[in-house]
């Protein structure tokens, strides 16, 4: 896993995104995998600028979004289905249809489940799997104890993600019980992973994705497991991480024909 420690959050999310626009400079048809939360939104505003700045043309990208809350109504503002709509598809000029999102409002959720991963194998498979990480160590949706794995499937919220998640909404009862999201299996398919994080809140999660035992109480720690794997975070956000000088070390002599 190559871990990045950078100052700011606004750095992070610049070279985050540098490293999403390399993907799509050299496949045009990039499948990225698209998270939602606070975490990536800097990288999708920086896409966004770049696009608009005529440096990077991602009309031929396709998206598949990681999660999506169950029974949510589709226009409601903090489905992820308007979320990726409002913060990815419209600022990057994606063509309609190109992204899709977990229906969380299938009559046969299991089915649509299902129909998702096969879409996602249709589609070639993701090239690069955008990840926040939960304060405490999921990705997705994958709660703790989720199964190594797990691909596609409905999972119950644990009270602290409803908590975290309670400030997209007027009322902390309206955020769902239930979502669908891609299973830990489904997504170390994807040839990249990079996993942006920001802020002390993050600091445990993060120390126990990339420096603790691989566990399913902490699901981000299976990116060990992935062969391409780049973990960005500023300074607050590695405050727990034993490691970082080396971190810093080996960014600062990273090959040029490495960099992003
Ligand atoms: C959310 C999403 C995840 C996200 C995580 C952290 O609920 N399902 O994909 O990475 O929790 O969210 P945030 O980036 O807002 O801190």
């Amino acid at each position: 896993m190559e871990i990045i420690v950078l100052p700011t959050p606004a750095e992070v999310g610049e070279l985050a995104a540098r490293k999403v626009a390399q993907t799509i400079a050299r496949k045009p048809a990039a499948v990225i995998g698209l998270a939602t939360g606070s975490s990536p939104l800097a990288i999708y505003a920086e896409l966004g600028a770049l696009v608009r700045g005529g440096h990077l043309d991602a009309s031929q990208v396709r998206g598949f979004a990681l999660d999506e809350y169950v029974g949510i109504p589709e226009g409601h503002p903090q489905s992820y289905a308007s979320v990726i709509k409002r913060e990815v598809v419209e600022p990057l000029g994606l063509a309609p249809g190109s992204v899709l999102v977990p229906d969380g409002r299938a009559h046969d959720l299991e089915a649509a489940c299902v129909q998702y991963e096969a879409a996602m194998r249709d589609a070639g498979g993701v090239d690069i799997q955008i990840l926040g990480i939960g304060a405490n160590g999921h990705i997705g949706f994958n709660e703790p104890t989720s199964s190594f794995a797990s691909r596609t499937r409905i999972k119950t919220l644990a009270p602290q993600t409803r908590a975290d998640n309670a400030r997209f909404f007027d009322n902390p009862d309206e955020v769902p019980m239930h979502c669908v999201t891609q299973g830990l299996g489904t997504i170390m398919e994807a040839r990249e992973l990079l996993l942006v994080a920001q802020g002390g809140r993050k600091a445990a999660a993060i120390a126990a994705a990339a420096e603790g035992p691989v566990s399913s109480m902490c699901p981000g720690s299976i990116l060990q497991f992935h062969p391409y794997a780049t973990v960005i975070i500023d300074e607050v956000a590695a405050g727990q991480l034993t490691l970082t000088d080396y971190y810093r070390h080996t960014y600062a002599n990273k090959p040029s024909w490495q960099r992003f």
